[in-house]
Formats: C-alpha cells, structure tokens, sequence
C-alpha cells in the first residue's frame, strides 16, 4: 500500500492556529522541535507558530492526524508579488514521507484555484526534498529562478494557483478544500 495514496482523509485535521490555547501551541511547537530547514527564520517550532500567529492569524494552522500534531501549514503574503500568497510548511520528522503534504498542498491548490487566489511557493534553490515535494504535485511544472529581493536568496518559484499545471492524479479531501475555501475568500487574504 502506497502511503501517500492511501491518507484517510478524517485523520487529518487542520486547526487554526489562533483557535488554541497556549498549552496546546506549546505541544505543536514542542512536537517539531528545533527546526532542522529553519522556516521563516524561525530555529524553533514554537517560535515559527508565533512567526504565523503575527504575520498570518486567519491562515495558519496546525496540523493534526489521528489526534496528534504533525505540523503546520501557513499562507502568508508572498512579499515578492504585490498581491500574491505564498504556502509555508513545516512536517514533523514523523509526518513526512507519509502523503500529509501531498494532501494539503493539493487542497490548497484547489481551492486557490477555485476562489481564483493568487498562490505561490518559493523554495530555497539547495531545499531538495522541497523542490521534489513541490514538484511530485504536479504533472509537470516549470518553476522560475528568481534571486528575492525581501530574502536575499536564490529561489525556485512555482506558480500553484496556474490553471495549466495540471495536478497529478490522487485523492480529493473535500473537507479540507472546503475548508481551506473558505478561508482564501476572506477579503483580508483576496485584498493581500
Ligand atoms: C518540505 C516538506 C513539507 C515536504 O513534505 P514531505 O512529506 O517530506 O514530501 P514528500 O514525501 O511528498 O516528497 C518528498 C520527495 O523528495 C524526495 N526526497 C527525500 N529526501 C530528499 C533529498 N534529501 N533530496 C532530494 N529529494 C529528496 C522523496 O523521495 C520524495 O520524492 P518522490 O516522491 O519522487 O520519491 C517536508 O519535508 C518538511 O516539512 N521539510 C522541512 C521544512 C521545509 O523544508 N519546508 C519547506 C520550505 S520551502
């Protein structure tokens, strides 16, 4: 059985990140630890939740399956493009390779493309595992070499929410893209 086919939608649980009280940020942080790829700037677990809760506390979440955190998933402005979004993930060690992160990005996808949400990654050029991740989503993808001006770094940028890159087949968590919806037509994000 191939893992990353085969994720039960109602393990998966996406939890607003400002819905929790500080005991349960504090065990989502605790459970990634210090930051082996620091997100964000962030070294900590605990210090990227509070980078999300600052710059994006309507669209950032923790993620959770079978009741246990395995991580947090952000849309934040993507600061390179006036008007764009940008996803942001950080996977428990435990959590990758499991098909989570082929789950979320692909409702987020959807549902970018549904509400017609500018959406964006930037992965830094020497993040393989990033670059592979991103790019598995898709049938194929061209993404774009850009030297960032707000990070000073050399980035591979996709294009998420581009209608013609077409989606690799696999399943479709209607909950979370409903979810994810209605979040991504909010103003504050639609006027980012
Ligand atoms: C990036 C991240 C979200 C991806 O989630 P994931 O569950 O690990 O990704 P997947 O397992 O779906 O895909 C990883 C792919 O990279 C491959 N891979 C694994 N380690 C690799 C490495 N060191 N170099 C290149 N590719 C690698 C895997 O084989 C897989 O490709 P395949 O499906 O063709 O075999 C997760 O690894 C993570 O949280 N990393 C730390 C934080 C981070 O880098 N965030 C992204 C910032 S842009």
């Amino acid at each position: 059985m191939n893992p990353r086919t085969s994720l039960d939608p109602v393990t998966v649980d996406l939890r607003l990140l400002s819905s929790l009280d500080v005991a349960t940020l504090d065990t989502v942080g605790g459970t990634l630890g210090e930051l082996d790829y620091p997100v964000a700037g962030a070294p900590t677990g605990r210090a990227l939740v509070d980078s999300y809760l600052r710059r994006a506390p309507d669209s950032a979440w923790a993620l959770f399956r079978g009741g246990a955190p395995a991580g947090v998933f952000a849309v934040v402005p993507y600061l390179e493009l006036a008007g764009t979004m940008q996803t942001s993930t950080y996977l428990a060690h435990a959590a990758r390779g499991t098909g989570l992160n082929t789950a979320v990005k692909r409702a987020a996808i959807t549902a970018a493309r549904t509400g017609s949400l500018p959406l964006y990654s930037s992965v830094h050029h020497a993040n393989t595992r990033s670059l592979a991740a991103t790019r598995r989503l898709f049938v194929s993808i061209e993404p774009v070499q850009v030297a960032e001006r707000m990070t000073g770094r050399l980035a591979w940028r996709f294009e998420l929410s581009d209608p013609w890159a077409q989606l690799t087949n696999g399943p479709v968590h209607q909950g979370l893209i409903d979810q994810l919806g209605a979040t991504f037509r909010r103003p504050a994000l639609q006027a980012a």
